[in-house]
């Protein structure tokens, strides 16, 4: 059965065929309206979301299937202590498919160990969030025209914008794509990203205005404040990367500007009108491109394909990063994969730590 935990859970062909079917509801809804009929999504949602949960639920219905789920962990059994993977456990008695957002890194890719249904991560902590990402793919095609041959510049918190680090996996795997990563240095692209796109040209920028001139697509984010341990850090860094209306005449006339959402400061309102502003048609996209999702997994469930499992090393017993679920959760062992043979370079198989041994 497949899962999307993360972005290379799909080959490039597969991450198309989403692009083109939700391409494809958009222009004859109609023909899907009754696909999920008698089916039901569950919702599980233990971080604040609009955009994701408000666009899988519109997606669903929009198929003919229903909803179930909580917005507020504090609502369900969670509250009484009830782990992620008995929670899980519960809800495949119920639903054909599950989508779960968690604070803690690797929630969702747990959740699906232990799952008899697809399930789908929605955002994990500061680590990945796929159907973010082929939001992103369907905005830019729609607006761009392409997928490859592109200068993207992502700019703001790159360090624990999940959004980022699955876009920028998902856009090396197209030809000929350059990244700018623009940050302040304490909230630099990770690591394990830059490792994954290392065949790509990419440079790393502290200036906007540097970068801007450059830039095909222009992906902002917020500055994650519910990430850093130190609120007086977060309100150092808080405004270090604003768009505003003046800067956008650095910008070529074609550029796209996109953005997750939600907004904070880092783009001003008087961008809003600017035509090369697409953020908003973004998050309409997502609900087809989830449509389109929704419809594959749970299809491929029917069919029942296996999932190719990696091998995974027993280096350790449990993982160093303290948001990583393993140090949540009751678990046997924690896996690592081998990401580099030559260096010894391992990653943990739920937050992606690295390890170098
Ligand atoms: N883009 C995004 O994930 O938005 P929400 O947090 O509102 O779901």
């Amino acid at each position: 059965m497949k899962h999307f935990i993360e972005v290379s859970d799909f080959s490039k062909e597969e991450i198309i065929s989403l692009i083109e079917v939700g391409q494809d509801i958009m222009q004859n809804p109609a023909k899907y309206g009754d696909a999920m009929k008698g089916r039901l999504l569950a919702t599980l949602f233990y971080e604040p979301s609009t955009r994701t949960r408000f666009s899988f639920e519109a997606a669903m219905l929009r198929l003919g299937g229903q909803v179930i789920g909580f917005s507020e962990a504090q609502n369900s059994s969670v509250a009484k202590g009830e782990s992620v993977k008995d929670t899980i456990r519960t809800v495949a008695c119920y639903a054909d498919i599950a989508v779960m957002r968690h604070y803690l890194e690797g929630a969702p890719k747990l959740a699906s160990v232990y799952s008899d249904i697809p399930v789908v991560n929605a955002g994990d902590g500061g680590h990945q969030h796929p159907t973010q990402t082929i939001t992103d793919l369907l905005t830019i095609q729609m607006e761009k025209g392409r997928l490859t041959n592109l200068n993207v510049v992502l700019c703001g918190d790159l360090k624990n914008g999940r959004t980022v680090h699955s876009l920028v996996k998902a856009l090396s795997k197209f030809e000929n794509n350059t990244f700018y990563f623009v940050s302040p240095k304490e909230l630099k692209i990770p690591d394990y990203i830059k490792n994954h796109i290392k065949d790509s040209l990419f440079f790393e920028m502290e200036s906007l205005e540097d970068a801007l001139p450059m830039a095909d697509v222009l992906y902002m984010t917020r500055i994650q404040r519910e990430r850093f341990a130190d609120p007086e850090q977060y309100e150092k860094l808080k405004d270090s990367c604003v768009l505003t209306k003046h800067k956008m005449i650095l910008a070529k006339s074609d550029m796209i500007v996109m953005h997750p959402l939600p907004r904070v400061n880092e783009i001003s309102e008087d961008v809003d009108s600017d035509p090369r502003a697409v953020y908003f048609p973004q998050a309409k996209y997502g609900m087809f491109v989830r449509m389109a999702l929704i419809l594959k997994l749970v299809s491929e469930k029917e069919n029942s394909a296996e999932n190719h499992e990696e091998h995974r090393h027993e280096l350790y017993s449990s993982c160093s990063n303290p948001k990583c679920v393993s140090n949540h959760e009751k678990l046997e062992k924690v896996g690592f994969g081998l990401l580099d043979k030559e260096n010894h370079v391992y990653a943990c198989e739920y937050c992606d730590t690295y390890y170098a041994v």
